[in-house]
This record gives C-alpha cells, structure tokens and sequence, in this order.
C-alpha cells in the first residue's frame, strides 16, 4: 500500500461465504458487513493512522520475542493493561507458521487473535521471516540448513557468511510464499481487522561486512546504479560514485534487501492491503554516513532514501530506539518524521528514562509508539532496556497512555494537523525553548509546583528529579493563540516573542481536561493562582491543558 494512493479500501466480507467465520451476532447466514481497511493519509501536518475509518494513535508496546506460543499469551495481555495500550506488536515466526514446507500451521494466530479481541487489543504482526537482527534464527530449520537453495551472503574470503543473501532469489520466493499465507489467513479470519499493521522482517540487514560477495553480487556492484535509484536519489554512475565510499556497499545492500522486502510485501498486500513497514537497528545519527554502526542494508538514517526509492509498497520505514541520549533520539525522530514517511516508533527501550521520548515522538506527529519487552514472561534485555520491569518503570509508560487512551483517535487528528512540538529533559538538565507563531514555549525541568529554584527569597531543597532522567512535554497549536499541552516532571510557560514595545503576553485561560472524540475540548476545571503564577507545572502524572495566550498594552 503505498502512501501516495488514496485508497478507499473497503472490503466487503460475505460473512456466510468463508466457513468457520463465528459472527456470533449475524442473525443471517446472507449478512454482510463493510469493514474498512487500516491505512495511512497524508495530512497537510503530517501524517493519520486510520482504524476502522477513523484517526488512530498506536498506544503499543512490544512483547518479548519468544511470546509468540499460545502458552504465553496469559503473561502478554495484563501488561497490556497494566499499560493502558490500545496495539500489540507480537512476531509470528516462519518457523512456526511453516514448520515443514507446505505444511501450514495457523494455530497460534489462531489464538493471538482471539486473545487480542477479548482483551479489546489491536494487533501489529512481525513476520520474523529471512531477517531477524539480522540472522534466519526464525527461518524454518528447512531453510536454514538448505544452503545451496537458500544462499548465505559470501564473505569477501569465499566463505558463508550467516546472513541470508538478499541475492537469493529461491529464499525470496519461499519466504514470500508463506507471507502470502499468512496474509491470506487475516484475510479470511480477521474481518475485524484486529491485524492493523504488519512488519515484514525485523531489523535486517548484516553485521560483520557490509554486503555480499558472491560472484553475482559482485558483478552487480560493479555496475551502475539502478536507473529508477539514480533517478530518485539525483546521482548516478558506479555504486560508489553515487554514494562515496563509506555509503557504497551499505547503498547496495539497502537496495537489494529493500527490493527483496519490497516484493513480500506487495504480494501480502495483493492478498490484504494492511499498511506494511520495516524496522532499523540505528547507527549515531551524528556519525558520518555509513560510520556510525547499525545493520547495513536496514532503512538507518543514511539511507532512507534507498527505501524509499526501491519498496514502495512500504508505507514507512521506522526506528528502533535504544540510544540513551535525548539529542541522539529528538535527532533520530527528526529524521524518520518525513513528508514521504510517518514517524513510528515499533521498539524504544523500557527502562523508565526511555518513556520521556514519548513526548518528543508526539511532537514528531507520531502514528504510533511502542516500548519493546513488555510481558510478563520474566525476561529483561537490560542493558538495553529495563533491568527489572517493577511498578515504577512500568508507571512511566503506562501514566502517559492513561492520559492519552481515552483521547488517543482526537489527539492523532490534531497532531496530523497543527503544528505540534515534543521535547523532553537533556543529558544536562537545560529547559528548551521553541517559538510557535507569536509564542515562545519555554519548558523547563526540576522545579518544585510553586517558586522558582533561584529564588533569592525563597529557597528550597533540591528537587528529587535532579539527575532524573524524567520530563518532558508536547505542546499543539490549534489556533494563533491557543494550545494544547500535555507533559511529565516539566514546567511550561508561554512569552510573547518579539512584543512591541509596550506588549505584554498573558494566560487569559489555562484550562485541564480531554478531549471529545469529534476532538473538542472537554473541561475539568480551570488553573489559575498557585496552579498558574510560577508556570504551569507537571508532575509525573501527566494531564492535559487548553492554553488561550492574549495580550494587553
Ligand atoms: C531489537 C530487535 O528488533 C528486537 O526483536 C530485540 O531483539 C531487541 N533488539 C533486543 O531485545
């Protein structure tokens, strides 16, 4: 499905025509139901996530990789409450899918899809397929043992190397053979469209060389680059002429990995058009091009528009965050958050400092956001994420989806259009500042509700977030001089920018509450003198204000 075609994608489902189909509510074997496809629209701000018709924001979260059995699914959905999530993102594994070849095994989507409803969850699939982080660990022993039908990558040395080779065409065609059977399978048992989403693959691309080094993949290299890519990217000539050299072989393996990809997914969504995307294992983004680690060959920074140029029936390519540093990740989102290409988060770590970005994701225009290894299977992936998933991290996550579940679909329609902005607490502590119209919005962090930390008359202890990597704020404008705003362990204020002499800005109103679904807002009640006279003040538990700015002389 790609963006730029404005589908109406309504599939008319005969219910009595598909055997096995429980409706429990048809009251006629002749009943009928339109239900519309998920599907991504591009809005003069950004970007909208349509489920079922209307505007979606994925409040998701990831489980763990080995909790795609039936047995596990009892330790998946509590957390998902427990997080205040509206979408799963759970793999589905060839291995387990195809466990013999031809021979097809639908049990487990079976449950997950019934568990999911019962649980009111929409669901993102990973098709953990040819890549895995890189590897074919969730290939099909088959596949995995086949070499000569299913190439490695070859070293430069002439050996295998562990990845599959994109160059593969037999590994393609069996790998797609059986997205296509997963695809046909959510086509005939999910008329729900409980499936919003699908991953194929994860995280690929290679580690260890940068590509292959078979013969016909060096005879390729040699060549130009692909005419459609010179023409998308502006360059042509060799690989290396069009991307120097410490982007060529990355550029390379981009193309091919993304092609193969490309071709997957087109023919799953022949099947079902469901809104497809692949993930990235991030280099620095201030790395020089091709430097900076990360998996060559996945859609990373540098080469973003190699995807886009060669899989189109990819809707989005989307990071994996698990870089520590508030400038590393405002600068990641920076970079996916595209007019070709919306924002989503489908893995952030879980360690409680990781749950500030969701401000800044929000501030991106974000479809979707999700901390990966939430389950309670008992497993952690720390140092990458959370040592221990206890009350407190998971809090960190699940206060900011509590705000934002009853609101999710009005906030993801004004995000996709007005101007918004995200930011959340730096290495050093420092506020930000950032100028919407007439409006400066300053945030700033560590502040007790009442006074100012520098106060001369008034002094304080330290506040307990000093050295916390907690805070952080999204703030939309929806008029000249109005503004939503919602924020964790963060203080806002609002000045006029370039007052003329004479100008004064002031709140002519702060008001707390959420919003309608048609996304009016609804009050709760009014902030003004103590909740207003030192700025507006947020604690850990976040909620939402209507901010109307005026002025006087
Ligand atoms: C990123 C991958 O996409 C996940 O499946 C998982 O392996 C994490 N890394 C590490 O826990």
């Amino acid at each position: 499905m790609a963006l730029h075609r404005w589908r109406i994608a309504l599939a008319l489902i005969v219910l009595a025509a598909i055997p096995g189909l429980l409706i429990p509510t048809a009251a006629s074997a002749q009943q009928t139901q339109a239900v519309e496809l998920p599907r991504i629209e591009k809005r003069e701000g950004g970007h909208l996530l349509l489920v079922d018709g209307e505007p979606y924001l994925m409040l998701g979260a990831q489980a763990n990789n080995s909790s795609n059995y039936p047995a596990m699914l009892p330790k998946v959905w509590p957390m998902m409450a427990r997080l205040n999530a509206n979408t799963l993102e759970i793999p589905v594994a060839w291995e387990q899918l195809e466990p013999e070849e031809g021979r097809f095994d639908f049990s487990y989507l079976e449950a997950l899809l019934q568990g999911a409803r019962a649980n009111n969850l929409r669901l993102v699939l990973l098709w953990f397929a040819s890549w895995k982080n890189t590897g074919p660990n969730y290939a099909p022993a088959w596949v995995k043992t086949n070499t000569q039908r299913f190439p490695r990558m070859t070293t430069p040395e002439g050996t295998a190397h562990y990845v599959l080779s994109p160059h593969g065409r037999s590994t393609l065609e069996a790998d797609k053979r059986a997205f296509v059977q997963l695809m046909t399978w959510l086509r005939d048992n999910d008329p729900q469209r409980t499936v919003i989403m699908v991953q194929p693959q994860n995280e690929v691309g290679a580690y260890g060389q940068k590509r292959d080094h078979s013969p016909e993949a060096e005879h390729l290299f040699a060549g130009p680059i692909p005419s459609e890519l010179a023409q998308h990217v502006g360059r042509s000539g060799s690989w290396t002429e069009a991307f120097g050299p410490s982007l060529a072989d990355a550029a390379f393996n981009s193309w091919y990995t993304a092609r193969y990809i490309d071709e997957i997914a087109a023919a799953g969504q022949q099947v079902l058009d469901l809104p497809m995307f692949t993930n990235a294992a991030l280099s620095d983004p201030f790395a020089q091009a091709g430097t900076g680690g990360g998996a060559s060959g996945g859609p990373d920074m540098p080469v973003i528009d190699v995807w886009k140029a060669a899989a189109p029936h990819i809707d989005f390519v989307a990071p994996d965050i698990y870089l520590r540093e508030e400038r590393q990740v405002a600068e990641v989102m920076r970079l996916y958050a595209r007019p070709d290409n919306p924002l989503m988060v489908p893995e952030i770590g879980n360690a409680a400092d990781f749950a500030r970005y969701f401000w800044i994701a929000l501030g991106r225009g974000a479809i979707g956001f999700a901390p990966f290894g939430m389950d309670y299977t008992g497993y952690s992936n720390y140092p990458l994420g959370a040592k221990e998933l206890d009350a407190a991290t998971i809090e960190a996550f699940a206060s900011k989806y509590r705000l934002f579940a009853p609101m999710a679909g009005a906030w993801a329609r004004i995000a996709a259009e007005n101007p918004t902005w995200g930011t959340a607490k730096p290495k050093d502590e420092s506020g930000q500042s950032t100028r919407m119209g007439r409006w400066t919005v300053n945030v700033s962090y560590n502040e007790w509700q009442f006074g100012s930390r520098d106060s001369p008359w008034l002094t304080s202890d330290p506040h307990p977030n000093e050295g916390q990597p907690v805070g952080g704020a999204v703030v939309a404008q929806t008029g000249p001089d109005t503004f939503l705003v919602a924020a964790s362990d963060a203080r806002l204020n609002f000045g006029l920018a370039d007052a003329q002499p004479g100008e004064n800005g002031t709140m002519l109103k702060v008001e707390e509450g959420t919003l309608n679904p048609d996304g009016s807002f609804a009050m709760r009640r009014v902030w003004n003198g103590d909740q207003t006279d030192y700025g507006l003040n947020f604690t850990s538990q976040p909620v939402l204000l209507r901010v109307t700015m005026g002025t006087y002389r």
